[in-house]
């Protein structure tokens, strides 16, 4: 029983590593709210949530994926266990008891074997396992889709950074000039002393422009990633040192509940960087209803939704000239390679941007320029040449489109900024009763 002992213990240090590293990967993930504010699509609990994301793993789809995966090879058993949200003990024991492996003599001699297993994971980042299944799923289903979050991993969280900043991206210097040219009108709107409660939040270069622009009263970033929050925070409170800030670690996706602080004070709600566009229609109604949640009746929202224009300013903000977001794309192939075991040819795969006109939104996909055949964790995909992987949808609105979208949730617009060119829309709504009639 020492090897079964021995064993356990080790378990139990890798499922620490493999914590930690989930913390870090929380922490990459969060950094990249502060330039786009993607955080709604990257947060695993978040997005597990979402009505339109169904195919997710749950616990039980995990628990299911572990029990058919080769859990015969005894190295393997141990890096998937080690490695899987399946903390907690007796689901492993469980796991294990399911397996092939259920007899325990047999358990001791197979974990006793496994002795290699640390020093391979020592140098080989532990495979998430909810990235793991959206990854097996996506590349079975038809057509082919891996959830956008998965992107946004350190190199991916570094490349998205990039993007803000190319020439052809227009996204995030028109937003930050709407609100610079309008900060006043802005202000003259909302009014005075309200909590500003940012969803994503301390997007860094947008939320000073509105906390100088309104003198709110608090100050709340919501974010998945406590570290995150501390930093941003702590920036924030030498730019505003009398501006009280209550940091909530959270999903914006559900209702939360805000600081008792608040209590008496009018909301206003701070939504930057279109990134509501990457939301499916049902999806983006079910968060912008949760934030009505949150904030309350007569709270207001200011938000940032990216417009439609010709696709020839279009496309190139998601395939730029010098291929930062093709990086971006492709560094998912990569991911894959590296976390979970792929042998995927990553230059057989091109970065496509198109603009899908029924659906009004920009696809990326990843292309296959020849077939290819290669296998993920072991088990064999093919894609033939032309065949894509569907990898993210931004979705572009009329003015009238965005108001509807608002409406649809309960949110009333009162006021709408844009650029001379009328690249991006600036809107401020207000949460209002649905009215039963007429
Ligand atoms: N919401 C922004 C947009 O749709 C940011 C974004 C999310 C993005 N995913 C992306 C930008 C992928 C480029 C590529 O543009």
């Amino acid at each position: 029983m020492a090897a079964v002992g021995d064993a356990r213990t080790r378990r139990a240090t890798v499922r620490e590593d493999a914590a930690k590293e989930r913390d870090a990967n929380a922490v990459t993930r969060a950094a990249i709210t502060r330039h786009g504010g993607t955080s709604a699509l990257v947060n695993p609990a978040r997005v597990d949530s979402t009505p339109a994301d169904p195919a997710l793993a749950g616990s039980a789809q995990v628990d299911a994926a572990l029990a058919d995966s080769a859990l015969a090879d005894s190295a393997q058993v141990d890096a998937t266990l080690a490695a899987s949200a399946l903390a907690d003990s007796a689901q492993v024991d469980a796991a294990l008891a399911d397996s092939a492996l259920a007899d325990s003599a047999q358990v001791d001699s197979a974990l006793a074997d496994a002795v290699p297993v640390d020093s391979a994971l020592a140098h080989l980042p532990l495979p998430d396992p909810a990235f793991r299944a959206d990854v097996l799923a996506g590349l079975s289903r038809r057509p082919r889709a891996i959830p956008a979050r998965w992107f946004y991993d350190r190199r991916g969280s570094e490349l998205f950074e990039d993007i803000t900043r190319l020439p052809e991206y227009y996204l995030t210097r028109t937003e930050r000039s709407i609100l610079s040219a309008h900060a006043a009108d802005i202000a003259s709107l909302t009014g005075p002393g309200r909590a500003v409660v940012e969803f994503g939040s301390g997007s860094s270069a947008k939320t000073p422009l509105v906390l100088s622009a309104v003198a709110p009263s608090a100050y709340v970033p919501i974010d998945i990633s406590g570290e995150f929050l501390r930093d941003s925070v702590a920036a924030l409170e030498r730019q505003f040192p009398k501006l009280p800030i209550h940091p909530i670690e959270g999903d914006f996706m559900h209702r939360l509940v805000l600081p008792a602080a608040l209590a008496n004070q009018p909301r206003l709600g701070f939504f930057p960087g279109s990134t509501i566009g990457n939301m499916n229609a049902p999806a983006a109604v079910d968060l912008l209803r949760a934030m009505w949640e949150t904030l309350g009746e007569g709270s207001k929202l200011l938000i940032g939704i990216d417009r439609i224009k010709p696709v020839n300013v279009l496309i190139p903000a998601y395939d730029d000239a010098q291929g930062v977001t093709a990086e971006f794309n492709l560094n998912l192939l990569h991911r894959i390679n590296r976390e979970l075991g792929g042998t995927i040819p990553v230059s057989a795969f091109r970065h496509v941007a198109r603009w899908n006109d029924t659906e009004a939104r920009i696809e990326m996909h990843l292309e296959a320029t020849r077939d290819v055949s290669f296998s993920v964790d072991g088990r064999p995909f093919a894609i033939s040449k032309g065949k894509t992987i569907h990898t993210e949808n931004s979705y572009k609105y009329g003015p009238r489109d965005a108001r509807l979208l608002l409406r649809s949730a309960g949110w009333t617009p009162i006021g709408e900024w844009t650029d001379r060119e009328g690249l991006f829309g600036l809107i401020l709504a207000e949460a209002r009763a649905i009215p039963a009639a007429p």
